[in-house]
């Protein structure tokens, strides 16, 4: 039975613990999350296992990424068992500091950004990624990891915390790693729990609808066809389409030329209460 993981609710508190391992020449990995551990958390925690010598897993369900709108309130928290499965990996630390302790009264300062946090998740949730990048700043420099691992999951939130890092020249390592997904097909989110049994099957839409319009554009179709397509696929299922898009995987920029960039296909949908998002590579 592996130790369980040092609990650190403080910055302070986890500078001096990466203190001590920076004394001793160690590598830090940190893998920043909002708690609700999946297997696509956990394998995040495998890689950065492969990476480096000690490892934080911060869990903060983070306020200032959710509109007033939003599911902050329902959001699961569930510390406890997430702590016991990040013991079985043998993490060393984990970061999960209250509200107070990253936004104290009188807190003033936020990360603002354009480049690959303009358009998509940003037309519909505005206050998102200035929430998200003014997290994972402090966190970043909170614990000044050597690398830290992100989900292509969502694909928009690592390019913009890539530019960000790039920007600041923070001195971590940004490593974007593949998305997990159950057996038919829906990558797994913490969200995917708000979804009843019936939303649950007509979820696996989402990324079949991606792959075969990705399967179309492959083929040397109509780009613009093969989204209304998979638009379509979603409304009929029931989903209410945010934005299902074709982009430069790189920039996140419309597609000047579609047969020669790297492309990226990228969906947000609403199934009941549940806002789900995905993307694959074209
Ligand atoms: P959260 O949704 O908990 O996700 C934490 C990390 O796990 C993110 O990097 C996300 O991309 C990754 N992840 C989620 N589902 C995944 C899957 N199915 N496969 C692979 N990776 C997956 O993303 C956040 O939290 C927050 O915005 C955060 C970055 C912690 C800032 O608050």
């Amino acid at each position: 039975m592996p130790a369980s993981p040092t609990i650190h609710r403080t910055v302070d508190d986890l500078r001096a613990a990466v203190s001590a391992w920076r004394r001793e020449g160690l590598r830090v990995g940190m893998v920043p999350t909002m708690g609700a551990l999946h297997s696509g958390h956990m394998e995040l925690v495998r890689a950065a296992r492969e990476r480096a010598d000690r490892i934080i897993v911060t869990i903060f369900v983070n306020p200032t990424q959710f509109a007033p709108t939003e599911d902050f309130g329902a959001y699961p928290r569930t510390e406890a068992s997430d702590v016991a499965k990040l013991a079985e990996l043998g993490v060393e630390a984990v970061f999960a500091p209250n509200a107070n302790e990253m936004y104290p009264a009188g807190y003033a300062t936020t990360v603002s950004l354009a480049g690959p946090a303009i358009g998509l998740e940003t037309d519909f949730r505005p206050h998102f990624f200035s929430g998200v990048a003014t997290v994972v700043s402090k966190l970043l420099i909170a614990g000044f990891p050597d690398v830290a691992m992100f989900g292509e999951k969502d694909y928009q939130q690592l390019m913009v915390v890539r530019q960000m890092v790039r920007d600041l020249r923070l001195p971590t390592e940004i490593i974007g790693l593949p998305t997990i997904r159950e057996a038919d097909g829906l990558a797994l989110s913490s969200r995917n729990a708000y979804l009843s049994p019936e939303e649950r099957q007509t979820a696996t839409t989402i990324s079949r609808a991606m792959r075969q319009a990705a399967e179309l554009v492959r083929a040397g179709g109509s780009v613009e066809a093969a989204l209304a397509e998979g638009r379509a696929a979603l409304t009929e299922a029931g989903f209410r389409v945010d934005y299902l898009v074709l982009r430069n995987a790189e920039t996140l920029a419309e597609l000047a030329n579609p047969a020669i960039e790297p492309r990226r296909m990228l969906a947000a949908a609403w199934l009941g209460k549940t806002r789900l998002i995905d993307n694959i590579a074209v």
